[in-house]
């Protein structure tokens, strides 16, 4: 769904106010430290219950306040959500909800700024995280898998830890390899996915850099998972928590046999990263059918002219509501003739700009 008003209160550096927004594109300028990355992290956390810039919520209430209050009203539904010191509220059509999955799983929203470009060379958890969000909003089962893996490994890395009851390992070893094997087998099936995409003409990779796309399980191959806990036991007792499991899995990416990090420029490694961010759009786009709010922060210190002109092309064509912020009021040369409404922040006011 897109978002077509936003209020917020106490938010940042942000004057309290309410913004009607286009349901495509969404321009939003404005000097450094004015305001804009504060816009996009409010439309991020409502729709997340999350933030980009930081793990802890609380850091969004603006200083010497009480707490954060935003509300926006989507195609179908409402949002609300607030956060003070002490608690976090969500509500959907003015329900309070009690798990965060209710919320997320109705508007995927996605960001790309500077972090964005460590999906290549940073840890393979950038890759898993990558793969988590497609997976999240196309299949449903996925997030049920999750949580009980993740329950799974916790119980199981107390254990080690503690080195008490370890005649319970066999219980959560149990428990742990049946979301674990569903998992992994999503997880290879959307690597493919996304390389059958990269291989399109969808994402116009530069000098057709002939890249290879391999999800690498977090176990030795050969062994199956019961098999690998079970000859790993003795290690994970001494290190206190469990060496292999899907949450060492890796995507790994290539260019002719070579790790892409060792082989591509910066501006190339970029691109492959946008790349492989349009190709995760366009998968959850066409199998999830929902509308995706995409928020860019500030393309333009990050991809030459030419690079950002393919990626908003590319962008627009998938149908996504684009929230693009700039320091100056700039209109990419491909969002051209298409329609767009545009804000200007100043001093964390935000005002709707008319159209020349
Ligand atoms: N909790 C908070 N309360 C009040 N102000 C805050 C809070 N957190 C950050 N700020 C301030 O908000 C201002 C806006 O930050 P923001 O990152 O949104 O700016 P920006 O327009 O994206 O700048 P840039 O162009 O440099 O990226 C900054 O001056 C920052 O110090
Ligand atoms: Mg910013």
């Amino acid at each position: 769904m897109s978002i077509s008003q936003l209020s917020l209160t106490n938010f940042r550096n942000l004057k309290s106010t309410t913004l009607d927004f286009h349901p495509s594109i969404n321009l939003i300028s404005g000097s450094n430290g004015s305001g804009k990355t504060s816009l996009l992290e409010s439309i991020h956390v409502l729709c997340q219950a999350c933030s980009f810039r930081t793990h802890q919520l609380k850091q969004c209430i603006s200083h010497g306040n009480p707490g954060f209050l935003l509300f926006g009203r989507f195609g179908s539904y409402k949002a609300g959500l607030s956060r003070s010191q002490q608690k976090l509220e969500i509500k959907l059509d003015g329900e309070p909800i009690r798990r965060r999955s209710t919320l997320v799983s109705k508007t995927p929203v996605n960001i790309v700024n500077a972090d964005s470009f460590n999906l290549i060379t940073g840890s393979p958890e950038q890759r898993r995280k990558y793969l988590n969000w497609c997976l999240f909003h196309v299949e449903h089962q996925y997030s049920e898998h999750w949580i009980r893996f993740k329950h799974a490994l916790k119980q199981r890395n107390q254990l080690l830890k503690s080195r008490q009851d370890l005649n319970l390992l066999d219980y959560w070893d149990g428990y742990l390899i049946e979301p674990s094997v569903a998992i992994s087998q999503y997880r290879r099936r959307y690597t493919a996915l996304i390389a059958e995409q990269l291989a399109g003409r969808l994402t116009e990779l530069p000098g057709n850099i002939p890249i290879t796309l391999d999800y690498v399980a977090g176990w030795s191959e050969e062994a199956e998972l019961k098999q690998c806990l079970e000859d790993s036991r003795d290690k994970d007792i001494r290190a206190g928590y469990t060496n292999y499991g899907i949450h060492r899995d890796n995507l790994q990416i290539m260019v002719d046999g070579r790790p892409a990090v060792q082989v591509l420029s910066r501006g190339q490694l970029k691109r492959l990263c946008l790349a492989l961010i349009v190709a995760a759009l366009n998968i959850v786009r066409e199998k999830s059918n929902k509308k995706i709010i995409f928020l860019i922060d500030d393309l333009r210190s990050e991809l030459d002219e030419a690079s950002q002109q393919i990626a908003y092309r590319q962008l627009t064509d998938i149908g996504l509501q684009l929230f693009v912020t700039n320091l100056e009021s700039h209109i990419p040369t491909a969002l051209r003739g298409k329609e767009y409404k545009m804000f200007h922040v100043e001093h964390g006011m935000i005002k709707a700009l008319k159209k020349r």
